[in-house]
C-alpha cells in the first residue's frame, strides 16, 4: 500500500506499528474501527462489530471463536491516515487471552493502552503492560467511555501511576463527562475541540476548536462547564508530569488521552496526536549488532504462526515483522535458523480488512509468508546477511497446566504429531516430567481457553479424541543451567522438575512463594521467568 513517487527512506519514515492493548470490554475494536473510519479504510462504522455478530470478525478462522463471538488469534490491519501508513497488530480481547497476545507485542514498536474509564486499570491490561514494559517501548494512553459516568480524570490517573507505576502526562484533557461530555482541551495546541454527534457515532464527528478564552465556549459549553475547564487547565501543571518526548520514547512516562470511541468524540486528536509523537520503525537488536531499519539489507522476524485460515493444519502462515530493507514479492532470502534459501513466492498482507498479495513491503510492516512447516517462532529471514539473527523471543510462563493423553492409543502418532504442530505455533508449551516416558504429557498455556482449543483442533484437524486433566500448578520458572543437579534437589511440597521441548530444566509450582523457598533450599540454584525461543 505504497504511495507512489515516495523514496524507501519515506515510506520508512512515514511507517507506524503499534498494538492496542487493554482488558476486555474496555472499548479496543470500537477504537480500532474509528481509527479505520477516520483513515477512509471504512465508510461506516459498525461493520467490524456487526460482522462480528453476523458472520465473524476480521481474524476469526475456528468455528469456536465463531460461537463465542470473539476472537482467538491476533489479526494485522493496515490503512492510511494523513500520509502515514499504519500497522494495527490487534490482540486478543478476552479474557482467556494466549502468548500469541504477548508475542505480538513483540512485534510492535508502541502500544496504545485502551482503559475502561469506569474501571481503571483492570488485570489484563496490567499483564500486558508487564510486557510492553520489558520492551520499554512508547505507551500512550487512551481513558475511554467518557460519555458515561466514570471516575475522575485526576483519580484515573493517580490509578494508572499507582497501579502500573508509570508516570502520566495528561496531553488532552477532557471538558465535562457522562452525558455532559462535550470534547477535550488539547494542552499541545492549547485548544478547545467541541464535538457533535456524528450520526451516533457511525461518521467522523465535526468539532468546534478554537482558544479557551474564546467567548463562544462560555455559551457552548454554559459557565460552569466552562469554569470548571478553566480551573482544571491551572490544576493540570501539577497533576501531571511536564511532556517530555525522551521518557515517552524509552516508556518511562505514558501521554495521556480522554475521549469516548463510541461517540468519536476525541478520537481524531487523538490519532493526531499519537502519530506525531510515536515512533516510526526503531533499529532492533540482533546478533550482529542493532539493526537500522533504513539499512537496505531486508530482513524481519516470524513472531507469530498460525494454522492455516483455510482450515487445512497442512498449510500454516507465518506472520514477518520486516525490520529493515525493502522487501518485494518473489525474492529468494536466507532462512538464518535452518541455513537454507527460501523463496517468498505469495506474501500477503492484511489490509483494512481483507487480505491481499503484497508486492512491496517496508520496514514496520508485516506479512504473512506460507510456510508449509519450515518456520519456527523467532526465525530470522535476511537477504545478504545469512548469520545475521534477531534477539530471541521469550516463551512466556504459561499459568495453566494438565496433563494430556489420547484417548485410544492406536492413534498415539497422531496424537504425537498434532500436540508437536499446534506447540510449534506456540499456542500451547508441552513439558514432560524426566525418567517418566511419553505417557506424561503435560501442556501449559497462558489462558485457559487454549484448552479447548487445542481439544477442537486435535478433533477436528488430527481426527483424536483427548483427555484433559487440570493440574494444580499455576507457576513456571526455568532453571539456569549448569545452577543445579537434578539429583540432589531439595524440593518443595507442591513442586515438579519437568523438562521443556528443548530439554530445558523447569519446575511446576502451586504458590507464588514457592519459587523463593525452592532457591533458598538450593544454593547456586537460578530461576527465571521466562525462557527464549
Ligand atoms: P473490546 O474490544 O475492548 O472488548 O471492547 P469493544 O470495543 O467490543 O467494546 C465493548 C463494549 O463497550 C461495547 O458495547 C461497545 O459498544 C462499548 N463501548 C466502546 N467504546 C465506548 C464508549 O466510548 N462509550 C460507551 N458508552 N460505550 C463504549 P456492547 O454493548 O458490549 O456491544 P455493542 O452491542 O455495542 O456492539
Amino acid at each position: 500500500m505504497s504511495q507512489q513517487n515516495l523514496s524507501f527512506i519515506d515510506e520508512v519514515r512515514r511507517r507506524r506499528t503499534f498494538a492496542i492493548i487493554s482488558h476486555p470490554d474496555a472499548g479496543k475494536t470500537t477504537l480500532t474501527e474509528k481509527f479505520l473510519l477516520y483513515g477512509g479504510a471504512i465508510h461506516q462504522a459498525g461493520s467490524v462489530k456487526s460482522r462480528r455478530s453476523q458472520k465473524h470478525a476480521v481474524s476469526d478462522w475456528m468455528e469456536i471463536e465463531k460461537q463465542r463471538g470473539i476472537s482467538v488469534t491476533s489479526s494485522v490491519l493496515q490503512f492510511e491516515y494523513n500520509n502515514f501508513c499504519i500497522n494495527i497488530l490487534d490482540t486478543p480481547g478476552h479474557q482467556d487471552f494466549s502468548e500469541d497476545t504477548y508475542r505480538t507485542l513483540m512485534a510492535a514498536d508502541s502500544a496504545v493502552m485502551v482503559i475502561d474509564s469506569a474501571k481503571g486499570v483492570e488485570a489484563q491490561t496490567k499483564k500486558l503492560f508487564q510486557v510492553c514494559k520489558m520492551r520499554g517501548i512508547p505507551i500512550f494512553t487512551f481513558i475511554n467511555k467518557m460519555d458515561r459516568q466514570g471516575k475522575d480524570p485526576f483519580e484515573l490517573m493517580e490509578d494508572i501511576e499507582n497501579v502500573l507505576g508509570i508516570r502520566s502526562c495528561p496531553v488532552n484533557w477532557p471538558i465535562g463527562s457522562g452525558k455532559e461530555f462535550k470534547g477535550v482541551f488539547n494542552r499541545q495546541k492549547d485548544q478547545i475541540e467541541l464535538f457533535n454527534d456524528g450520526n451516533h457515532g457511525q461518521s467522523i464527528a465535526k468539532s468546534v476548536v478554537g482558544k479557551v478564552d474564546d467567548e463562544k465556549f462560555a455559551d457552548l459549553l454554559g459557565s460552569s462547564l466552562h469554569e470548571q475547564l478553566l480551573n482544571d487547565i491551572e490544576l493540570l501543571d501539577v497533576a501531571g508530569d511536564e511532556f517530555n518526548l525522551d521518557q515517552i520514547s524509552k516508556g518511562e512516562l505514558t501521554p495521556v488521552f480522554f475521549g469516548s470511541a463510541l461517540t468519536n468524540f476525541g478520537v481524531e486528536p487523538f490519532l493526531e496526536s499519537f502519530l506525531d509523537i510515536t515512533t516510526p520503525p526503531t533499529p532492533r537488536d540482533s546478533n550482529m549488532g542493532v539493526v537500522d531499519p533504513e539499512s537496505d539489507n531486508f530482513s524481519g522476524f516470524i513472531f507469530k504462526i498460525q494454522a492455516n485460515m483455510d482450515k487445512s493444519h497442512r498449510d500454516r502462515i507465518a506472520f514477518l515483522r520486516i525490520c529493515s530493507g525493502k522487501f518485494e514479492k518473489g525474492m529468494t532470502v536466507n532462512h538464518v535458523q535452518r541455513g537454507k534459501k527460501v523463496k517468498l513466492a505469495q506474501p500477503q498482507q492484511f489490509v483494512a480488512q481483507d487480505r491481499v498479495i503484497v508486492d512491496s513491503a517496508y520496514p514496520g510492516d508485516i506479512i504473512g509468508i506460507h510456510d508449509p512447516g519450515i518456520f519456527n517462532i523467532g526465525d530470522t529471514l535476511s537477504q545478504k546477511q545469512a548469520k545475521l539473527q534477531y534477539k530471541g523471543i521469550p516463551q512466556f510462563a504459561p499459568e495453566h497446566f494438565s496433563r494430556i493423553s489420547t484417548l485410544n492409543s492406536l492413534k498415539r502418532k497422531q496424537f504425537l504429531k498434532g500436540i508437536t504442530q499446534i506447540s510449534e505455533e506456540g499456542a500451547i508449551q508441552v513439558y514432560k516430567r524426566p525418567n517418566i516416558g511419553m505417557e506424561e504429557l503435560i501442556i501449559g498455556v497462558v489462558g485457559v481457553l487454549q484448552f479447548e482449543v487445542l481439544e477442537y483442533r486435535l478433533k477436528n484437524e488430527y481426527n483424536v479424541d483427548i483427555r484433559i486433566e487440570r493440574l494444580p500448578y499455576r507457576f513456571i520458572r526455568w532453571a539456569e543451567t549448569g545452577s543445579f543437579d537434578s539429583h540432589n534437589m531439595s524440593m518443595t511440597m507442591d513442586t515438579i522438575l519437568v523438562e521443556d521441548k528443548d530439554k530445558n530444566p523447569a519446575f511446576l509450582f502451586q504458590s507464588e512463594w514457592s519459587p523463593t523457598q525452592l532457591v533458598s533450599r538450593n544454593e547456586g540454584l537460578v530461576l527465571s521467568e521466562t525462557s527464549i525461543y
